[in-house]
């Protein structure tokens, strides 16, 4: 089969390789559709992430078309049109029994390198370096699934390809970002960042009874979605003060929730916090750019959430720890657990108040796949999400 393969910092290339098999009786092979690129796999691609091999096997957004199912599978067969969350659960753990998916106890067959770096090892991802379980990714002609029961949804009629894809990951990310942010009717949220991750945090952040979403970023083309599809205000951060405007569009106290969807490759205009920061992350003193979450935490109301769905990596300088205790903040993340979202999330498309698919602006070739991340990187061609067909 052909695959999108990760070859070095910056480095990718379409490779031929065997096509994957069933291993355990509860897995599925899936072919793929459609596969997006997403602003976690910029982290691989700028060598952010440690543990990537030469030829590992990108990508973890994907729709796709069952083709084989293993001897323990149930409710899943040939034909199935199916997508696949992206962090992968057992689904018999006291996390998955918890609902905690992306905590999953058995996922990783690699749990040395997070048990280390985070002191529980951490669920398996596809496509996600060899710490994450070595999954291989789905920017591929076929993909093999683990504990396809848990993880894998059939797409109810309805649905088109272009909407069910991200429900892979981006919509239930933006949902689990707005849930455990505790919106509340009548809420200001702001949300930092409007990729595909922002524009469903958004969107999440209205169906959970927000008044008013605040989107920050600086590329005209996604602020401008954001306000069109989402509703939202946008503010260019390289434009206004975001502390400043925040404050003037809240009465004085800043937002009751604020959601941090651009995560450890924050760009700031502060040229002093950005040559700090891209100097240490470069020279591995710390791993992460934390501008964004620095100021979403200054920035949020006293008592208020702060949500963090952009992914770090390890060790953030100058984190304003202060600002948490001294306001009563409250601060959650995590890597989304959408096996618990997912049929809501169908029912939200069905009814008409979510459509993701505006997300796909550039769907290509998977022999494309290097040129379709260069775009997706450097936000070119207004670029939000890349989406390859095998
Ligand atoms: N928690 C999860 O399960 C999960 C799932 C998917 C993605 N993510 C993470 O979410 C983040 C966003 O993903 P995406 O696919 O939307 O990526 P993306 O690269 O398309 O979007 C990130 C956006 O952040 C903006 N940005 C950069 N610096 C900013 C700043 N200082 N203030 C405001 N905006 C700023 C960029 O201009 C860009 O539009 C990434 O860190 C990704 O790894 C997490
Ligand atoms: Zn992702
Ligand atoms: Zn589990």
């Amino acid at each position: 089969m052909r695959a999108l393969t990760w070859q070095g910092a910056n480095k990718l290339s379409v490779e031929t390789i065997p096509d994957p098999e069933i291993v355990n009786p509860r897995d599925i092979i899936v072919k793929v559709l459609m596969s997006s690129v997403c602003g976690s796999d910029l982290h691989l691609l700028d060598g952010y992430v440690p543990t990537m091999h030469p030829g590992d096997i990108i990508g973890h957004e994907f729709l796709g078309e069952v083709v084989e199912t293993g001897s323990a599978v149930t409710g899943l067969s040939r034909g199935d049109r199916v997508i696949t969350v992206s962090i992968v659960g057992c689904g018999e753990c006291a996390h998955c029994q918890r609902e905690e998916y992306s905590c999953c106890d058995n996922s990783n067959p690699n749990p040395t390198a997070t048990e280390v770096l985070y002191g529980q090892p951490c669920a398996g991802i596809f496509g996600y370096s060899h710490a994450f379980g070595g999954y291989a990714g789905s920017h591929a002609t076929y993909v093999r699934v683990p504990f396809a029961d848990v993880n894998v949804f059939k797409v109810p009629e309805g649905i088109t390809n272009e909407q069910a894809v991200f429900v892979s990951d981006a919509v239930p990310t933006g949902y689990y970002g707005a849930d455990i942010a505790e919106i509340e009717p009548g809420d200001t949220v702001a949300v930092w960042g409007c990729g595909g991750v922002g524009q469903m945090a958004i969107r999440s952040a209205y169906l959970m009874g927000a008044e008013r979403v605040i989107a920050i970023d600086r590329f005209a083309d996604r602020l401008h979605l954001a306000k069109k599809k989402g509703g939202a205000i946008g503010l260019d951060y390289t434009q206004f003060d975001i502390h400043e405007a925040l404050l003037e569009l809240t009465g004085g106290r800043g937002p009751d929730r604020c959601i941090d969807c651009v995560g450890m490759e924050a760009h700031t205009d502060n040229t002093l916090e950005q040559v700090y920061d891209k100097a240490k992350q470069q020279l591995r003193l710390h791993t992460e750019r934390g501008a964004a979450l620095r100021q979403a935490i200054y920035s949020c109301r006293k008592g208020g959430n702060v949500s963090v769905l952009g992914v770090y990596a390890g060790l953030m300088d100058k984190f304003p720890m202060g600002a948490i205790v001294n306001k009563a903040l409250t601060v959650k993340s995590g890597q989304q657990p959408g096996q618990r979202y997912v049929s809501r999330l169908f029912e939200h498309i069905l009814n008409g108040e979510l459509d993701p698919s505006y997300l796909l602006t550039h769907p290509m070739s998977l022999e494309d796949g290097p040129q379709g991340y260069a775009m997706f990187k450097e936000k070119s061609d207004d670029c939000l999400r890349a989406v390859f067909i095998p």
